[in-house]
């Protein structure tokens, strides 16, 4: 981020305190900071602390009344590298939707040279409600990249989606904003993630907690780098656009297996993150299975191994990625997986780890490689742990 000049917009919500934490990561990491805040979020957040955190003036109303200087908006427009507006209220997305210009900020987004990037933050009922969301759509139609609030506990003591996305989230927005590059141009990358669900019965399934967050970052991460991405997918809550995307949903194991068949000889790279599951139910009912007996007993069978099958199938070329979730004795099941599976190597995340693993957005790895290399890295971000090991593969990948 060293040297990127990062206008940043306050529009006037609770949210807009988090925005403190995000100028001093900005700050750390080199970057220039300017900050516009609309009148209304001066009562939630101090120019005076935006000002002095951010080493810059603060830009609010068009003029200073106190001694007439005028606010250049046009000059904010031709500083900036790139304009994120956090937290953007339902108010000031109405009127950048609709083209409003009675404030400085608003002004600046019209007078915009450089990408711009939003980050909404309201109750849960105004976020969902249609008109925000028509809103959302036509400022997108119009470029803005949209950073999705998310869910969790709001001011108003309601639970749902609309809190802002953490200071940490749009600073990895950011980074990966700049980070957009062509070095993967060319290349065609297969992924799988997520669960796998086994059917018992038209109504049942066997599962587990497999959220799909680490396969979906692996996926974003490298179609920033402009490499073509088939994402093979169990269920999941996540969903994922892109032009370079083919993006394949599948329920079982049997159904992964034969979307793997079907695109991985003509992949130059496999990364396994999905956690499959190992049996499935040797009959599937074909209707509901009524509660009778006390005791019911499910014979199951062994599912196909995707990434075994993947590994005996590998050309001299193809660089071939596998995870290992262990409880005990990580290092030396990864090492016969990376072995019996034919791996160039493997990642290694062990649910002793607080904070790693299901569910979690964050995740502590360490990778075994072919050439007997052991790394371990600290506990970080699922899109951070993607870009390290992104970095790996890149090394495999001539
Ligand atoms: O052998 P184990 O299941 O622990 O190996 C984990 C790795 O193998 C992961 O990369 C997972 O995606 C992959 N795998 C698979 N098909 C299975 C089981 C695991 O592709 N049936």
């Amino acid at each position: 981020m060293q040297g990127k000049r990062i206008l940043l917009g306050i529009s006037g919500g609770i949210a807009a305190y988090k925005i403190v934490t995000l100028i001093r990561l900005l700050i750390k990491s080199g970057a220039e900071v300017k900050c516009i805040l609309t009148p209304a979020s001066c009562d939630f957040i101090s120019p005076l602390t935006v000002a002095t955190l951010s080493k810059n003036p603060v830009g609010i109303e068009f003029w200073d009344k106190s001694d007439g200087t005028w606010s250049n908006h046009v000059e904010y427009g031709l500083w900036a590298d790139v304009f994120l507006i956090a937290p953007l209220t339902a108010n000031t997305l109405h009127k950048l939707a609709h083209g409003g210009c009675n404030n400085l900020l608003l002004a600046t987004y019209l007078s915009m040279k450089c990408p711009v990037i939003v980050a909404p933050a309201m109750d849960l009922d105004m976020y969902i409600h249609p008109t925000t969301k028509r809103n959302l759509e036509i400022i997108a139609g119009d470029g803005v990249l949209v950073i999705p609030a998310e869910s969790g506990e709001l001011a108003s003591g309601l639970i749902g989606q609309g809190r802002m996305a953490e200071p940490e989230t749009l600073f990895e927005s950011l980074e990966a904003f700049f980070e957009n590059s062509s070095e993967l141009v060319g290349k065609r990358i297969l992924i799988t993630a997520g669960p796998t669900y086994e059917a018992l019965d038209p109504v049942r399934f066997i599962g587990n907690h497999s959220s799909g967050k680490m396969g979906f970052a692996l996926a974003e991460n490298i179609l920033r780098k402009g490499a073509e991405v088939v994402l093979i997918s169990g269920p999941t809550k996540l969903d994922l656009k892109h032009n370079n995307l083919t993006l394949v949903k599948v329920q079982s194991a049997e159904n992964m297996l034969h979307a793997v068949q079907e695109h991985w000889s003509n992949s130059d790279a496999g990364i396994f993150s999905a956690a499959v599951a190992d049996y499935r139910p040797l009959n599937v009912a074909e209707q509901k299975i009524k509660k009778s007996e006390e005791n019911l007993t499910i014979e199951l069978i062994k599912n196909p191994d995707i990434l075994g099958w993947a590994g005996s199938m590998k050309s001299e070329k193809q660089i071939l990625v596998g995870f290992a979730l262990e409880t005990t004795n990580g290092k030396a099941y990864a090492e016969d997986k990376l072995t019996r599976k034919n791996l160039d190597f493997i990642v290694l995340n062990s649910l002793e780890d607080h904070g790693a693993g299901f569910g979690f957005d964050t995740n502590k790895i360490s990778i075994l490689d072919n050439h007997n290399n052991f790394t371990s890295f600290e506990l970080m971000s699922k899109a951070n742990v993607a870009k390290d090991i992104v970095n790996y593969l890149k090394k495999y990948l001539k």
